[in-house]
């Protein structure tokens, strides 16, 4: 059994004001204070160096996803939604949909998408440009992957916020029950069913990925209930985290001039660059597992049914991991950073992300001479992610 007592034990609130206005320290305070902590106020074990997070996401016998993800037990405690048939299951399960949506998501699929993207990055662009003093939020970081992804999936046009509604509802229910969550809750509350009629069959537009998807119920992979639920995860998992991702590596580009000049110089580099951007700040900072037995991790005994929550933000830091971690530095060789996870459930969506990021930030850098600060930066206040609300810039033509 577990001795939280006499376990490593830190004693703040992950979701209080303050450790959302300073997370960098704690995941500092997470990470150097030992292997696995237990976080005392919360019930639940924290895990902080990149070795740690790395050999507990190669386990998954051992750390279960099938009790949720986030920070609660959804077996036990229940949950506002049906479990994700991907991201909250085990093997064998897991593989049937992984397997699906790898395929609906495969290099060939996004090639073919690509020539639509760039007519979009440039449009969006160029409007940002002709106004000159913008949102680096709204205007850049999110007007792209919020017109790109939905487009690519065949959602409908109308009443598009509505995904963004869900997704903030989805981030703030994966952390705990609080005031976030309740707002979050009343706010989503009229649009569920909206969002559960618009990912089903006769929604969606054909030749996308969400009809790709139901042709797999035709073949009898899936059923037509299950399709709608993948379609789902697309607005779950894909859309909230790459404008965050994008947001970041263009605010981190903004105030780091002679990485915005090495983009200049070579816009092949917007890929290298997000990926750093992403394991500078990852904006789906936490994962969590259920154990299934007693485990050791790095000599901290934890019992079973225990939740861990994985800090991938403080292990994409570790200085035992990485030279000189808080420098943003385009050229590092940033494989093995874990913004997008590890193991069997590694993002799926990853090449997704990478492919829009790369094209709205290749379009930024050819056009663009210049990113100025215009303003004060602002942040989000999500249980389960982070990322800019708002952050004025100018933009100066190239
Ligand atoms: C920068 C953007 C993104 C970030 C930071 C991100 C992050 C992550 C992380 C950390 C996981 C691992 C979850 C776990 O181990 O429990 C994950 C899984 C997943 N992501 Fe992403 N993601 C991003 C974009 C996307 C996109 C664009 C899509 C869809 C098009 C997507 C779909 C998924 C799915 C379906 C899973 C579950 C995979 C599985 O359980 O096998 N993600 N993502």
């Amino acid at each position: 059994m577990t001795d939280a007592s006499s376990a490593p034990t830190l004693d703040f609130d992950l979701f209080s004001a303050d450790a959302m206005a300073a997370p960098d320290q704690y995941d500092d305070l997470v990470r150097e204070t030992a292997p696995a902590v237990y976080l005392a106020r919360h019930g639940v074990w924290a895990v902080g160096r990149h070795a740690d997070v790395h050999a507990v996401f190669s386990d998954w016998e051992t750390f279960s996803s099938a009790s949720g993800t986030g920070f609660t037990n959804i077996r036990k405690q229940g949950n506002w939604r049906q479990p994700s048939l991907i991201l909250e299951n085990d093997p064998p399960e897991h593989g049937k949909y992984r397997r699906l949506l790898s395929r609906i998501l495969s290099p060939a699929v996004l090639r073919k998408l690509k020539a639509d993207f760039v007519a979009t990055a440039e449009s969006i662009v160029d409007a940002a440009l002709d106004r000159g003093e913008v949102d680096l939020v709204a205007d850049l970081a999110e007007a792209f992957p919020f017109a790109a992804l939905p487009d690519a999936v065949g959602f409908r046009k109308e009443n598009r916020r509505n995904l963004l509604i869900y997704s903030e509802l989805n981030f703030n229910a994966m952390g705990e029950k609080n005031d976030l969550y309740r707002a979050a809750l009343e706010r989503a509350t009229p649009i569920l069913d909206w969002v559960v009629e618009n990912c089903r069959r006769d929604a969606v537009a054909p030749d996308t990925l969400g009809s790709a998807i139901f042709d797999a119920v035709d073949t009898g992979e899936i059923t037509e209930e299950e399709a709608g639920l993948l379609v789902r995860i697309f607005i779950s998992a894909g859309m909230d985290t790459t404008i965050n991702g994008i947001g970041f590596t263009l605010e981190a580009l903004a105030r780091h001039p002679e990485a915005w000049a090495q983009l200049r110089a070579d816009p092949t580099r917007a890929r290298a660059a997000f990926d750093e951007g992403l394991r500078y700040r990852a904006p789906s900072p936490y994962i969590g597992r259920t154990t299934t037995r007693e485990v050791d991790i790095g000599g901290v005994r934890i019992g079973a049914e225990e939740k861990v929550i994985l800090f991938l933000s403080a292990a994409n830091r570790d200085p035992r991991q990485w030279s000189d971690p808080e420098r943003f530095d385009i050229e590092r060789k940033t494989s093995g950073h874990l913004a997008f996870g590890f193991g069997i459930h590694a993002c799926v969506g990853q090449m997704m992300a990478r492919l829009e990021a790369d094209v709205l930030m290749s379009t930024i850098a050819s056009k663009v001479a210049r990113i100025e600060l215009a303003g004060k930066p602002s942040y989000q206040r999500i249980n389960w992610l982070r990322g800019l609300s708002s952050l004025p810039v100018r933009l100066e033509r190239a």
